[in-house]
């Protein structure tokens, strides 16, 4: 599906952390819809290294990219000679997906060095191939601030959550310093859908609370899940989002959620529709301090001025994913 008048075609693409989640898919859909794009892929992929609280330090997955035709190099953003690998293109289109991804990293200084210092690089290449960069934000920046979540009213309230807000603040100063280049970050809400399932415990609720269904199992939520709500978005807007924001009536920061939240039991409710049980839930205490209880982007900046129009709802995300659901119910990650 074409989101507006760019040709892809015989350009050139880097996608960085494109082994990962929304990487993967992006890379698809140049793939499909532009099939003479040339696509680079940087991302370090997974190795067995854990951080303290035993979660893997990265989440990319050769299962996401199998069928890929475009290059892949392994490599890390905090790894200069990796990086130099990548002087031997002219790219341009730069889509910075590469991260660590897991909110609840605490471990500053890896994830300051990881998403804030590649960052200055990112940039440089991009200003170095006047390509257009996109990158991602993330809605953890408005750490508990009340819905909706507005563009400029950010308290980011984990490690995760300010390295991205202080991705923005770069952006924002490099985007004033050169005005000719085209930088927008996007900030995700709750993505869920194909090629999530290596994100292991942080990929989506639909997929995990999927999992526990399948296995003939009472979803597990917390008490209290038909008063939690988010924002959640269905991969295929969130690529809509990416492609649109190549062209932004001005470079920024914008939100990128349906404007819409639902509840866990929501998910939880559809998923059983969908797959034609009735177990109920088991309900557990929520062991977090100062849990965010209510997500809802403001979408009108990222409407007006990327032309964004999220499509797909709860209901409709769930059904269009519930095969691969399936699917994937009881294989292996590793
Ligand atoms: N999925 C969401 O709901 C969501 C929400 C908000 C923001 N985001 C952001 O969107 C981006 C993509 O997220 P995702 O859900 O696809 O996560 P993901 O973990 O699946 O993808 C991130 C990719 O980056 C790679 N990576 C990590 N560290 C790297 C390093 N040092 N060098 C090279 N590659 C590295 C990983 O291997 C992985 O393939 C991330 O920046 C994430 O912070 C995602």
């Amino acid at each position: 599906m074409m989101h507006n008048n760019i040709d892809f075609n015989n350009k050139d693409i880097l996608i960085t952390g494109g082994a990962g989640f929304i990487g993967s898919n992006l890379a698809f859909y140049f793939q499909e819809n532009f099939p003479n794009s040339r696509i680079v892929i940087f991302d370090c992929f997974r190795s067995t290294e854990v951080f303290s609280n035993g979660n893997l330090k990265s989440f990319g997955h050769y299962k996401n990219l199998i069928s890929f035709q475009g290059k892949i190099i392994c490599g890390n953003i905090n790894n200069q000679t990796d990086l130099a690998l990548l002087d031997d293109y002219k790219f341009d289109f730069i889509f910075h997906q590469a991260a660590i991804s897991d909110t609840r990293i605490y471990d500053q200084e890896v994830i300051m060095k990881t998403n804030v210092n590649s960052f200055y690089d990112l940039l440089k290449i991009a200003k170095k191939n006047q390509a257009v960069m996109v990158y991602a934000s993330s809605a953890a920046t408005y750490g508990n601030q009340p819905s909706p979540q507005t563009e400029g009213k950010e308290n980011p309230e984990n490690p995760y959550g300010y390295s991205k807000y202080i991705m923005d603040q770069i952006a924002d100063i490099y985007s004033k310093e050169n005005p000719d280049l085209t930088i927008v970050g996007l900030r995700y809400f709750n993505v869920y859908g194909p090629r999530e399932y290596y994100k292991a415990n942080t990929s989506s609720m639909v997929i995990q609370l999927g999992h526990q269904i399948l296995d003939g199992k009472a979803p597990r939520l917390f008490k209290g899940s038909d008063q939690i709500f988010r924002d959640f978005i269905y991969i295929d807007d969130v690529l809509q989002a990416i492609v649109k924001a190549c062209d932004p009536q001005q470079n920024g920061i914008y939100n990128v959620g349906t404007g819409v939240s639902r509840s866990f039991q929501d998910i939880a409710d559809i998923l059983q529709n969908e797959l034609k049980t009735d177990l109920g839930a088991e309900y557990f205490l929520n062991p977090h301090d100062g849990y965010q209880t209510h997500t809802q982007a403001n979408i009108i900046a990222s409407i007006n001025n990327l032309g964004f129009d999220p499509k797909v709802s709860l209901e409709q995300g769930i059904k269009s994913y519930i095969t691969e659901i399936k699917r994937l119910h009881g294989t292996e990650i590793i």
